[in-house]
């Protein structure tokens, strides 16, 4: 990296972690440590972990993790340069002129400008001869002109090389076409459209870039929507499509659908204040870009089951965001954008005035389930609704609740509060045990984040240890030559986190933390502060890095046994050498 190091010594200086972490999130001091939600996963008890001293972060949840340059990354979602610029500007520093160097910074626009070229080339499909096909498809759907044009929806015409010709034509290579996934690698060599004979729904960040699409085929085969992969520009669970149109129109306020089509029609209809996930379900990521911009969200999601578990999700995780959440509680149709062909715009307004909030919309589809003319039924209402008052957090509210309840069942309001109460001290036993557990069982420290589980915990924890001692005293490295080297490593992270160091510590770089936040990835990051998390709390051995070395041999030669446990000679020969370890 050329970014001179008097520079990254200044930014680390100036950018001290607990203070960028608590501009995102409140922080709650511990002793030398502190706590807060993280913002990387959802969760409602604290496990996400910031060391001062360290200048490090970790999730005990989760596993993410790194210093405070890696947290902006994944906060902010920017490459590294990028977070480095950020944090510069925040604390008044200049950032030196030459950035050549960063690969990322150059494929980033190069990204943009294919997507920005295919897009035109979709449109221009759509509108010209041979987009028959296409334009027939949007018109049955009931969008007009106008919306095809400001939406700039396209056609992938049939074919595995129209876009690919015309993108080779603007001087762009296959390797590009690649990385901007609008191509797919040939068993062959070469490439081919990865869109083809499907309508096109652009999607643009919020400063304007095509970051992918979603392609939609025109009749029922399968599958129905394809979407961009993750590419260096796009990725599916950071944002939302039409959130650049939503944007200037939302007043605080935001509709958010399931699918395209519905985001679409519901612009159409004269809302533009509406978004929605890709394909995928709802993450935090998207409720806290969604939370610098809405106050309050209306959920018109599917009226199916499906739709309706995905609502309760979304209510919760937008609550953690601090967004007030209302449920549009759509009768006669599956979805908005048949709703508002069914019913028009005007009668979708009064479902947008008259969404109530999340107690009302449950509270009235249990009521729909039960015919409170009947005893038993009134019973059962009764039950389900109180667990349902249990989760309102307001007194005030669960009052009038039980209050309407005890109306429309002849049941006395006493009663009702009484068992809410008893339900919600349950519910808040539940929740405490059931994030404890998820702690303890392997999506807490022990496994590596998102990845699989390591052959041996103990050689992770070992090699874990090995990284964070050389993290914070690079100068022991010198005693490790000759006794481990890379290949002594189980895990993959560590394996490479140590070449890393290693090389680093061979042409004089520094190996601290935020050292290597431009190096390391978000996984490696992660098993790196990891480490240094798990040597803040436990006691200080008298020759830490010593222990680790031990520890991972042991646990290498264990793994070994095992790996040999079907040729008898070479387990028999290893056993006995873990033998004579344990001897000495
Ligand atoms: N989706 C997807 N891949 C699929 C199916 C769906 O990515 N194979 C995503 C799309 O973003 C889609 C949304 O999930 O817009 C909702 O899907 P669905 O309810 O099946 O489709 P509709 O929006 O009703 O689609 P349409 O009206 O076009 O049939
Ligand atoms: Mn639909």
């Amino acid at each position: 990296m050329a970014l001179p190091q008097v520079f990254l010594d200044e930014l680390k200086q100036r950018c001290d972690i607990e203070n960028v972490v608590a501009g995102y999130l409140p922080l709650k001091r511990q002793g030398r440590t502190c706590k807060g939600l993280c913002p990387f996963h959802s969760e409602k008890t604290a496990s996400m972990v910031v060391y001062p001293e360290s200048q490090s972060f970790y999730c005990f949840g989760c596993g993410a993790g790194g210093d405070v340059i890696s947290f902006v990354m994944r906060i902010e979602n920017l490459g590294y340069i990028e977070a480095l610029k950020l944090l510069a500007g925040r604390v008044g520093l200049d950032f030196p002129e030459d950035e050549r160097e960063d690969p990322s910074l150059r494929v980033k626009p190069m990204i943009y400008e294919i997507n920005r070229a295919a897009a035109r080339f979709y449109h221009d499909c759509l509108m010209g001869e041979g987009g028959e096909a296409g334009r027939e498809y949007f018109l049955s759907r009931g969008l007009s002109r106008k919306t095809i044009v400001h939406y700039g929806l396209g056609y992938a015409p049939p074919g595995w090389d129209k876009l690919r010709d015309f993108l080779h034509s603007k001087g762009f290579s296959d390797g590009q076409l690649i990385q901007a996934a609008v191509a797919a690698q040939g068993k062959n060599g070469g490439c081919y459209d990865v869109f083809r004979n499907r309508v096109i729904f652009p999607i643009i960040d919020l400063r304007k870039n095509i970051i992918g699409f979603g392609g939609r085929v025109l009749d029922d085969s399968k599958p129905k929507y394809l979407n961009t992969p993750d590419t260096p520009v796009f990725k599916k669970s950071r944002n939302l499509f039409s959130l650049n149109f939503a944007k200037g129109s939302a007043d605080g306020r935001l509709i958010l659908a399931e699918g395209y089509m519905d985001v679409i029609a519901v612009n159409q209809a004269g809302f533009p204040n509406v978004a929605a996930t890709l394909g995928t379900a709802l993450t935090s990521e998207q409720c806290r870009l969604i939370a610098t911009y809405a106050k309050e969200v209306i959920i018109a999601y599917d009226s199916d089951g499906a739709g309706r578990t995905a609502t309760s999700r979304a209510v919760g995780l937008l609550a953690e965001v601090g967004v007030k959440t209302r449920i549009l509680d759509m009768k006669g149709a599956k979805d908005p954008d048949e709703f508002i062909k069914k019913f028009g715009a005007e009668r979708f307004k009064l479902l947008l005035d008259g969404a109530g909030n999340v107690t009302e919309y449950q509270l009235s589809v249990l009521k729909a389930k039960y015919d409170l003319d009947e005893p038993d039924q009134r019973g059962s209402y009764l039950t389900e609704a109180s667990r349902c008052l249990a989760a309102v957090e307001s007194p005030i509210e669960r009052d009038i609740y039980a209050g309407q309840l005890a109306a429309e069942t002849g049941v006395g309001k006493e009663a009702i509060l009484q068992s809410v109460s008893a339900n919600r001290k349950r519910q808040v036993r539940q929740e405490k045990k059931k994030e404890w557990s998820a702690i303890q069982s392997g999506r807490g420290p022990a496994l590596a984040p998102g990845g699989s589980a390591p052959r041996s915990t103990a050689a992770a924890i070992a090699e874990e240890g090995i990284i964070a001692c050389l993290l914070s005293k690079p100068e022991e490295a010198a005693r490790l030559e000759g006794v481990i080297s890379q290949k002594d490593f189980i895990t993959d992270e560590g394996r490479e986190i140590f070449g890393i160091i290693i090389e680093r510590l061979q042409q004089n770089t520094s190996v601290s933390l935020s050292d290597l936040a431009g190096a390391l990835t978000e996984k490696q990051m992660g098993f790196a502060a990891r480490g240094l998390a798990r040597q803040q709390g436990i006691p200080p051995a008298a020759d830490p890095l010593g222990d680790y070395v031990r520890r991972l041999q042991g646990a290498r030669l264990k793994a070994q046994v095992q790996d040999a446990a079907q040729s008898d000679d070479a387990a028999a020969a290893l056993a006995e050498e873990l033998r004579r370890r344990k001897q000495r």
